[in-house]
């Protein structure tokens, strides 16, 4: 070509670079990428973070709360913000499956959320993208990592009942289903673990780790992996019979509002709260237990890794463009 000069080259190639950051995340697969509200709407993550800010003001915990509804919502068909659509004579969602009910909170938060980006940008910013940065925000709120999340997820038209019993793991699953369920969804044991730290911070209900007090495995006996004096403490609050199963206790005793390293710290002197806790330390001779040792006196290893972690769980199967919708109303498909 005779008119390929340097200058157009140069012109070609800069017009290239310009578009390559979209195009690299296309070719990773998710065809999410950071910029994605750049010019549709500019404030969208700082709208967010300061809602998610008041909210966890308020009430620390919510920063937990954030954090497990994301987890919960990318393990059921994807971050489609599907554990968001209520119930109605109609329609069944996944708020009244096991993992969720009576349980998974800051749907209101979410509200508020979606309020304030609909009066600053009508119909652009997806609750599934939402409950993603608030979970990111979440974390940084209660001093751990911080780190760019990719946007574009649409919202779903669906939700799935079954599909929340079944992915979302139980408290007393076993080691080895732990793995599978976490693998079903492009998760390995290094994800496994570390996601689980995000129990360095939150409330669990008795309901969630009582049979472990009082009868593990059917044998009339407590789990023998647990602290002796830890297991005082819990059967103090959480009595066998006749009572409120619903009181909470921190899932990290010694710092439940701050994500830092004792929950795997916990873990090492058998102060792991949930059976599927502590079982990725007491599981002799496995990788889990090898990688909550490192953590446990690794702390930037662990905040790298699970910001690495929680940007591959937000990108289990988006809905991306031209699937799905932008909700108006979180709680409702349009
Ligand atoms: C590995 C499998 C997991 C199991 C079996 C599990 C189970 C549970 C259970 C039973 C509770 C207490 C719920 C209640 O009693 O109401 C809980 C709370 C929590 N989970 Fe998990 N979880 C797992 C993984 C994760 C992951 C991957 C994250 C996020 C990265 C996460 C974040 C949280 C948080 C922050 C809380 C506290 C929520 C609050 O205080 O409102 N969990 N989890
Ligand atoms: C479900 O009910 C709502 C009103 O409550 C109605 O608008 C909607 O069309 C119904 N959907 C189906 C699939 O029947
Ligand atoms: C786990 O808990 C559920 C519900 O409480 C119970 O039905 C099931 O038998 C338990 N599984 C194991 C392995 O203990
Ligand atoms: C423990 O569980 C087994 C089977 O689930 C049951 O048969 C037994 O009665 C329970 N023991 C106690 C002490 O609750
Ligand atoms: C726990 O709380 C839920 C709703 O908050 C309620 O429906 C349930 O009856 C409570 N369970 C107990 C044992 O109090």
């Amino acid at each position: 070509m005779e008119n390929s000069s340097p200058l157009v080259l140069m012109l070609l190639g800069a017009a290239l670079m310009l578009c390559l950051h979209p195009l690299q995340a296309q070719i990773d697969g998710t065809g999410l990428f950071h910029d994605y509200y750049a010019k549709s709407c500019p404030k969208a993550e700082e709208i967010i973070k300061s809602i998610v800010e008041k909210a966890v003001k308020k009430e620390a915990r919510m920063a937990a709360s954030l954090l497990r509804m994301h987890f919960h919502d990318c393990f059921v068909k994807g971050c489609d913000a599907s554990i968001l659509l209520d119930d109605t004579s109609n329609f069944t969602g996944e708020k009244t499956a096991n993992p969720n009910r009576n349980s998974v909170r800051g749907f209101d938060v979410v509200d508020n959320i979606k309020a304030a980006l609909e009066k600053a940008c009508p119909g652009v910013v997806s609750c599934a993208d939402i409950v993603t940065v608030a979970a990111r925000d979440s974390v940084v709120l209660s001093g751990g990592p911080s780190w760019i999340v990719p946007l574009g997820r649409r919202d779903s038209r669906g939700a799935s009942l079954q599909g929340a019993n079944q992915n979302i793991p139980a408290p007393n699953s076993t080691h080895q289903t732990l793995e599978t369920k976490f693998k079903l969804k492009g998760l390995d044991v290094v994800d496994l673990v570390v996601l689980s730290g995000g129990h360095t911070i939150g409330l669990s209900r008795c309901t969630s780790f009582k049979q472990r007090l009082y009868n593990l495995t059917g044998n009339g006996k407590p789990d023998p992996t647990v602290d002796q004096g830890y297991l005082k403490q819990l059967t103090t609050l959480c009595p066998q019979t006749g009572t409120d199963d619903n009181q909470t206790t921190p899932l990290d005793l010694v710092s439940p509002t701050k994500f830092d390293t004792h929950y795997f710290k916990n873990l090492e002197s058998g102060k792991g709260l949930l059976i599927t806790d502590e079982i990725l330390y007491s599981t002799k001779g496995s990788k889990t237990a090898a990688l909550v040792k490192f953590y446990a006196s690794h702390s930037q290893a662990f905040f790298q890794q699970f910001a690495k972690s929680m940007i591959k769980m937000g990108n289990i199967t988006p809905l991306i463009k031209p699937s799905g919708e932008i909700r108006k109303n979180c709680r409702k498909m349009n």
